[in-house]
């Protein structure tokens, strides 16, 4: 009922949404806690959560909101762990479940931070969304430089999914199984796992994480699919061609990194439709909006509706179950790093002082679970 009634409304809201945001989001201060009303009771009683926090807010709305986690943060900053616990109710190890992170030498492995993610989300009410068995990134040089033959690799791939996803068995809710599988032209990445296995390896990757935890709902992972692209339709195509095989794939994730410099995929909604129809999941998995510095207030303002644009795309879509930022301040982002001159990509500054980012999607999710 709330799905239903969620995409009514934003669906009804969005069109005026900016114009309802843009007085409130410059006349409060970003995310301003408000004292939670006393519960009924009088004083004496413990008082009901905070309702404007953007979990209870999309406990609300029907949807999950999610951050990627920084293990050393959670482990070694009170403040970092107290937001993760109180404003999510998923969880992303950004990257303690890699291949480099988990099976450092071949046969060996190494799930301390991520068991560690996996503990805190348990004590905190949480579902961890895996993250990721298969990609051409963050492999460790044993696999990259193994000179292995076709049928050598395919067995340590078989392994390494079957290792890693039995030792998190019933504990994921959503596995990136794949990631960044296709380039921007919809044709298939030309990584070690294409060029020495062939493009079954993705479906092999698929039914190995099945036998291993037949529960876990298993995603294809990538970025730049936010809109209808040649990117977006070759997913399509291969999840439909998938699912026509029998393979056990079951959702789709939109990473939504975003840049204030091109204009956000407003097509998101009729995108992230075809999945619904084709009868998988999506989710947006790593959302983030990075502008070029210093970002002056018309960027701010782009961000802002670019942040919008992504969750509306997904309250509107009904099958999209998760809503998660990369990240959810600016001091851990991965951004600066790899973008020169660019940064300011997440809804927390560097002092864990929530943006006008995170009011927008506070606001959003407020109207989706009216
Ligand atoms: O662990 C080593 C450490 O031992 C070493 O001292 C340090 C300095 O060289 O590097 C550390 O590894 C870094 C790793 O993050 C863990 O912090 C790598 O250099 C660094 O490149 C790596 O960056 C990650 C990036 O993926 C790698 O491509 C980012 O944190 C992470 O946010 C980013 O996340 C990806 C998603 O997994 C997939 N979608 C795109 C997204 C952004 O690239």
């Amino acid at each position: 009922m709330i799905k239903m009634t969620r995409v009514a409304t934003v669906g009804a809201a969005a069109a005026g949404l900016m114009a309802f945001l843009v007085p409130n989001v410059m006349a409060s201060s970003p995310g301003q806690q408000q004292a939670a009303a006393p519960a009924k009771g009088g004083s004496h009683t413990k008082p009901a959560p905070s309702p404007q926090t953007l979990r209870a807010l999309a406990d609300r709305a029907g949807i999950h909101i999610g951050t990627a986690v920084n293990a050393d943060a959670l482990a070694g900053e009170p403040q970092y762990a107290d937001l993760v616990g109180a404003q999510f109710n998923s969880v992303t190890p950004e990257n303690a479940m890699k291949w480099d992170a988990v099976e450092p030498t071949r046969g060996t492995y190494n799930y301390t931070q991520a068991d560690q993610l996996v503990a805190f989300a348990k004590a905190h009410g949480q579902l961890v969304r895996g993250h990721t068995l298969v990609w051409h990134n963050q492999l460790p040089s044993w696999v990259t430089a193994g000179d292995f033959s076709a049928d050598e690799l395919r067995e340590i791939l078989h392994q390494h999914i079957t290792a890693e996803v039995s030792h998190f068995k019933g504990k994921i809710w959503q596995w990136d199984v794949v990631n960044e599988a296709f380039n921007e032209d919809g044709t298939l990445r030309d990584s070690i796992w294409l060029q020495k296995l062939g493009p079954g390896y993705i479906a092999d990757a698929f039914r190995w994480a099945h036998q291993a935890d037949p529960k876990a709902i298993l995603f294809y992972n990538d970025y730049n699919i936010d809109g209808v692209n040649p990117k977006s339709n070759a997913v399509y195509d291969l999840v439909s061609s998938l699912r026509k095989q029998g393979v056990p794939i079951q959702g789709v994730g939109d990473q939504g990194h975003l840049d204030v410099q091109y204009p956000a995929p407003h097509d998101i909604a009729t995108n992230l439709a075809r999945f619904d129809k084709l009868g998988v999941q999506t989710a947006i998995t790593e959302a983030d909006v990075r502008i070029p510095l210093p970002a002056d207030n018309t960027e701010v303002e782009a961000q802002n509706e670019a942040y919008q644009t992504l969750l509306e795309g997904c309250l509107l879509t009904k099958h999209c179950t998760d809503f998660t930022v990369w990240g959810f301040t600016d001091k851990y982002s991965w951004v600066p790093g790899t973008f020169t001159g660019e940064g300011q990509a997440n809804i927390y500054d560097e002092n864990y002082q929530p943006k006008t980012a995170y009011t927008v999607i506070s606001q959003d999710l407020t109207l989706a679970g009216r």
